[in-house]
């Protein structure tokens, strides 16, 4: 068994949305190049990508990057055969881009929002698996893909959330279907479920929008035990070690990563005395 279990030196990991946008992909990203990884960024912010590429070769890990919209299958397969190109392997993968064009009630939901949120956050992410699967399945070392869902595809958040939220189910089961058909091979799948962390585009898209604002923090706090919301600091722990021989037979597994959001029941409160 190895020395350090977290230990991902030799392994070559893609991140997609790991653009240096101070989001949880960059983090994400970073924190796997800490733990030895080499990787392969990509992003739709073609300056984000090549600014964590920067930052992964000032770690001592090799880094390359593609610009990818993971929603587009010519894309997507560009920047596997880059992949091949730079790397001739890949151990690990990573799924992390949203998108949420539209908040509003789900009667008002375009078609087009609804499309173009389930083709980022729900289709992209098979696009992207089904490219790492098909070559982990040829190199017959088995590998591990990991995909950021949320607390919303579990519970309801409501608030315009819908298709979104509907996504993020389909993250979930997507997670569960994958697990099961390759453990056989070695590939293990599993999902980190994120509750409200402070992103610059969270921060500049609820917490800063006048219509949520303060209200909305009070309201978010409310549902998270450990009284604060999450960090993308908070993610590099949990995908390290899924990414890692110490999760060695663990896949297919939903880790929320929400600091007891999920173990929270609707009507409960972690504030005494309840007002
Ligand atoms: N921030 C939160 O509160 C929160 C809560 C729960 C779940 N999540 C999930 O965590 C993940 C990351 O969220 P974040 O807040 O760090 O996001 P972010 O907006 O900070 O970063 C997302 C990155 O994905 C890139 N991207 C967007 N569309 C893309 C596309 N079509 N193809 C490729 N890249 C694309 C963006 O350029 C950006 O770099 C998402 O899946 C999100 O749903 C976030």
């Amino acid at each position: 068994m190895a020395a350090n279990l977290f230990d991902l030196s030799g392994k070559n990991a893609v991140v997609t949305g790991s653009g240096a946008n101070g989001g949880i992909g960059h983090a994400i990203a970073l924190g796997l190049a800490r733990h030895g990884a080499d990787l392969f960024l990509s992003d739709i912010d073609e300056a984000g990508a090549i600014a964590t590429t920067q930052e992964v070769r000032q770690l001592g890990r090799r880094a390359e990057m593609a610009v990818c919209d993971i929603s587009i299958l010519e894309q997507v397969e560009a920047l596997f055969r880059a992949v091949d190109q730079h790397f001739g392997r890949i151990d690990i993968l990573v799924n992390v881009p949203y998108a949420f064009p539209s908040r509003v009630h789900p009667d008002e939901l375009t078609l087009e929002a609804w499309h173009k949120t389930l083709a980022v956050s729900l289709t992209g992410y098979f696009l992207c698996a089904q490219q790492a699967l098909r070559r982990m399945l040829a190199q017959g070392h088995g590998g591990s893909i990991v995909n950021i869902g949320s607390i919303a595809g579990v519970s309801a958040l409501g608030r315009g959330n819908f298709p979104y939220s509907v996504a993020k189910g389909g993250v979930s089961q997507m997670t569960r279907e994958l697990a099961v058909e390759y453990a056989g091979q070695g590939i293990r799948v599993n999902a980190i479920l994120p509750a409200q962390v402070l992103t610059p585009t969270f921060k500049q898209g609820l917490l800063d929008n006048p219509q949520f604002g303060e209200k909305l923090q009070q309201r978010l706090l409310t549902g998270i035990p450990i009284n604060r919301l999450l960090e993308p600091e908070d993610f590099v722990g949990p995908a390290v070690f899924l990414c890692s021989a110490a999760a060695a037979v663990v896949t297919g597994v939903l880790l929320p990563v929400d600091g007891g959001n999920l173990a929270l029941n609707a009507g409960g409160s972690h504030i005494w005395p309840v007002d």
